[in-house]
């Protein structure tokens, strides 16, 4: 939480299986032991409820960008906080949220999650990029539609080169470093965390 009582948005983006949902999912639980209330937005879930219907085109991507954007702020606003995961590939609508967050007082973190495409496309999850090269996927983001990275990201992410427990503790020490959360309970020589 801010100083004023506001929430935090961490705004995740990255290519399809740069693996966003993954850290989100580590992170959420570390979180909510430390008593942090929090509210996560993944682009998968959201397109089936808050954004059900909407296309891959840039018009309705923005749209659930704005989205989530828009329910982020209601939260952080009122000092809950929000981790939001979608591909997001659009700066300027990114943009916007930052904006948004900030004027009502919430802290608005941008977290690039920057696996490179080959990188991206070799996990290939769900099988997306496969169907993207064969033709049978149009306007796949990292194949034949666009991704606009960050310019200066509060974190970046660099899943190549570390484990998503190792991104999750990263993003941890940066909340804690602006004092947003409360720092981990120190663990003790004997392991029981009596705090010794
Ligand atoms: S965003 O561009 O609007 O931010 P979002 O994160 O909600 O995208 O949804 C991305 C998910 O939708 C992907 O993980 C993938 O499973 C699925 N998807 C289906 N079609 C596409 C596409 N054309 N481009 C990207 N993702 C797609």
């Amino acid at each position: 939480m801010t100083k004023n009582g506001k929430g935090f948005c961490l705004w995740f983006t990255g290519l399809p299986s740069a693996g966003k949902s993954t850290i989100a999912d580590i992170l959420t639980p570390e979180l909510r032991k430390r008593g942090v209330k929090v509210e996560v937005f993944d682009g998968d879930v959201v397109r089936t409820n808050l954004s059900k219907g909407l296309t891959f085109s840039k018009e309705d991507r923005d749209i659930n960008i704005r989205r989530i954007g828009f329910v982020c702020d209601l939260l952080t606003r009122n000092g809950v906080n929000s981790i939001a995961a979608a591909i997001s590939p659009y700066r300027s609508v990114r943009d916007e949220n930052r904006k948004l967050i900030e004027s009502n007082g919430g802290a608005f973190i941008e977290v690039y999650v920057s696996t490179p495409v080959e990188e991206c496309e070799k996990r290939d999850v769900k099988g997306l990029y496969k169907k993207a090269r064969a033709g049978q996927l149009k306007g796949f983001t990292g194949v034949d539609d666009p991704y606009e990275a960050p310019l200066n990201p509060e974190i970046e992410i660099k899943t190549q080169s570390e484990d998503p427990q190792t991104s999750a503790l990263k993003i941890l020490s940066y909340l804690e470093s602006k004092n947003l959360i409360p720092t981990a309970t120190k663990g003790c020589s004997c392991g029981c965390q009596c705090g010794k």
